[in-house]
């Protein structure tokens, strides 16, 4: 049987049941304001990543160093603190698109955890360059989760982005059996 996320049951804000973890890792903020816009809706617990070595803040360096990580799939370490998924059976995992794929940080806790089973939703936040596939480059990091359609958002998404979460959680997060 299929359970639609309760979101769609009433118009008014309320929280996702089971409770959602909403973790993501954001270079200058866009992806943890979208990730907060998702907090709002369904009442998760959420969670910045940060890298324990912070990245350059000059772009040519910074740029440099994600393209060498990227193309070598490296992880890398992070801030301890992050909480267990083991509790958690829905989880939003986002980053910005960086170099056409998932930034290193979020690539490195999604392939860190056992995330067996649980049902993940990925979303990013780009400028209209390079396209990413974050769903399929995720189920490469995490092959055993079930990983659905990702949401897309440029920018932070300016006022409109709350209702882009409302329908793409409602069309997403659809609970089988
Ligand atoms: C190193 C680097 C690589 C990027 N690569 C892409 C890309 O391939 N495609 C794209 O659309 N945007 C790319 N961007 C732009 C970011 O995805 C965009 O600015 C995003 O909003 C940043 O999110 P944040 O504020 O959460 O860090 C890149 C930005 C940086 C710094």
């Amino acid at each position: 049987m299929e359970r639609a996320c309760p979101l769609e049951m009433t118009s008014k804000q309320r929280g996702l049941d089971p409770q959602p973890l909403i973790v993501s890792y954001s270079y200058s903020g866009n992806t943890h304001r979208i990730a907060k816009s998702i907090q709002e809706l369904t009442g998760g617990d959420r969670y910045e990543i940060y890298p324990w070595q912070p990245y350059p803040m000059a772009f040519p360096e910074l740029l440099n160093q994600v393209k060498k990580e990227v193309e070598h799939g490296y992880h890398p370490i992070l801030l301890p603190g992050a909480p267990s998924p083991v509790s958690y059976q829905v989880i939003f995992a986002g980053s910005p698109n960086w170099c056409g794929t998932v930034a290193p940080p979020l690539a490195s806790w999604l392939y860190k955890n056992d995330l067996s089973g649980k049902i993940l939703l990925p979303f990013d936040s780009h400028c209209g360059g390079v396209p990413a596939d974050f769903r399929k480059d995720i189920m490469k990091l995490c092959p055993k989760a079930d990983v659905r359609e990702p949401l897309e958002v440029i920018g932070d998404g300016g006022g409109l982005v709350k209702e882009r979460i409302r329908k793409w959680i409602q069309e997403n997060l659809i609970f089988n059996g």
